[in-house]
């Protein structure tokens, strides 16, 4: 078998295992004085085991790792044969001997190993498959990744020049994007070693997914970690818009607020409104939810009837029409594919009540963007909330003089505990690719 077929069939830790004289046994004391960083991996399995910073001194001379909180690769079989309990640990993957929890047990930092060192194999750091990372949304999911790879960030809190991209990405096994990063066919080309995309965002219109799958490369986001906080942006937005929250904060900011008014700033209730999802996906169910909960009537439309969205919801079906004529409220959480741009238009907006308020958290070219300015200029609807635009970061000048919008710059997803659940899916993907599994999330067209 040449080098070629053998990397193909292999993960690529398991890869450069073998790329050393596996037969060879290491002594234990060339892990033990060894200072350099990299990965300790089981010999058999290629299974990554312990980083080097996981290493501490024992004091008995065998090479001894602390478990780390994420390390899901050993079981701990205890042997009670010989009348006393004895914690054997084995390697999940190719259940194979490794050594034995060291004898004080759990310390503070999990549980402490002591391993054979004919078990494991020393990867160091620059032979470590590759990943990189456009944009540092945790430090977290970082440090771990940085454990079991050789990882470079784009270290600037911006998006990653199209060019150092393509660059950064020609000798990476992996790469974790976001969704200003367009992995179309150019990117693909550039990227011939990379075996997954994993994008930090549940949407992904952002990449090629029919090509990349066609080319065997894997594709995952990252779904349900950020439904509710999605879905209590989009209701944020219904409130701001239906009360006036934000052009009523900018109206007392400007010194405008001299005496009490009965006639200023009159919103609408929520409570016996009808609400018009469309989408009945997991951030749409949220949502729904939300509403039932301040006894809002639901109504949905989806590309397909959902009765287990309907299970769980209460929200009744309805075509789009009768959606976009009953509705009070209407909030938009479908993906962007070719059938739902532009799905709200001229003729979309003609139907909508005038008292009805347009609020999209997905993504902005569902909603032709100038029909809009039309609508909320000619008041054919109440007011709209926005999240996304057309042409991110780009939005209509004409939206910006307006009263009745309230603009946000792309925040759904946007708060402190689901950025970094995002985070640390997005780098669990990685690494179960890596490893030689499939993605925890994938994408499939
Ligand atoms: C953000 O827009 C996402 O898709 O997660």
């Amino acid at each position: 078998m040449n080098k070629e077929e053998l990397k193909k069939m292999l993960t690529p830790i398991q890869y450069r295992v073998t790329q050393e004289n596996a037969t060879e046994r290491p002594f234990e004391n060339e892990y033990w004085d060894n200072k350099e960083e990299g990965l300790y991996v089981d010999i058999v399995s290629g299974e990554p085991l312990f980083s080097s910073e996981d290493k501490f001194d024992s004091g008995c001379g065998w090479p001894s790792f602390k478990k780390p909180v994420s390390q899901d690769s050993l079981i701990e079989k205890t042997d009670m044969s010989h009348g006393m309990a004895r914690t054997e640990v084995r390697s999940r993957k190719a259940d194979s001997h490794l050594g034995h929890v060291f004898d004080d047990g759990p310390g503070p930092e999990g549980l402490r190993y002591c391993i054979n060192s004919a078990s494991l194999r020393f990867i160091p750091k620059n032979e470590l498959p590759r990943v990189y990372v456009t944009r540092v949304v945790d430090w977290e999911a970082i440090e771990f990744l940085k454990r079991y790879f050789n990882v470079k960030v784009y270290g600037e809190d911006s998006a990653v020049p199209r060019d150092e991209f393509l660059d950064r990405i020609k000798d990476a096994d992996a790469v974790i994007t976001v969704p200003t990063d367009r992995i179309d066919t150019v990117a693909l080309d550039a990227g011939r070693n990379v075996k997954i995309f994993s994008n930090c965002a549940v949407g992904y219109d952002n990449i090629d997914v029919a090509e990349a799958t066609r080319r065997g490369i894997l594709v995952s986001n990252t779904p349900e970690v950020l439904n509710g906080t999605t879905a209590e942006l989009a209701f944020a937005l219904m409130l701001g818009c239906a009360r006036r929250v934000v052009d009523a904060d900018r109206y007392t900011r400007e010194g405008k607020f001299r005496e009490w008014s009965a006639t200023k700033f009159l919103g609408y209730d929520l409570k016996g409104k009808t609400v018009g999802i469309i989408g009945a996906g997991r951030i749409g169910s949220a949502f729904a939810k939300m509403c039932s909960a301040f006894e809002m009537k639901v109504i949905y439309h989806n590309r397909k009837r959902n009765s287990d969205f309907e299970k769980e919801t209460g929200a009744e079906y309805a075509v789009l029409e009768e959606l976009l004529r009953e509705s009070d409220f209407i909030s938009l959480h479908p993906p962007l594919t070719e059938s739902t741009r532009h799905m709200i238009g001229d003729k979309e907006f003609s139907m909508m009540k005038r008292n009805a308020v347009l609020i999209n958290t997905s993504r902005g070219p569902v909603i032709d963007e100038k029909a809009l300015v039309r609508a909320l200029k000619e008041k054919k609807i109440f007011g709209a909330g926005l999240d996304v635009y057309e042409n991110e970061p780009e939005i209509e000048e004409e939206l910006k003089a307006l009263d009745n919008v309230i603009l946000l710059p792309h925040i759904g997803s946007a708060t402190k505990e689901t950025r970094r659940k995002m985070a640390m899916l997005a780098a669990a993907n990685v690494y179960e690719v890596l490893s030689g599994r499939t993605p925890k999330t994938p994408v499939t067209e």
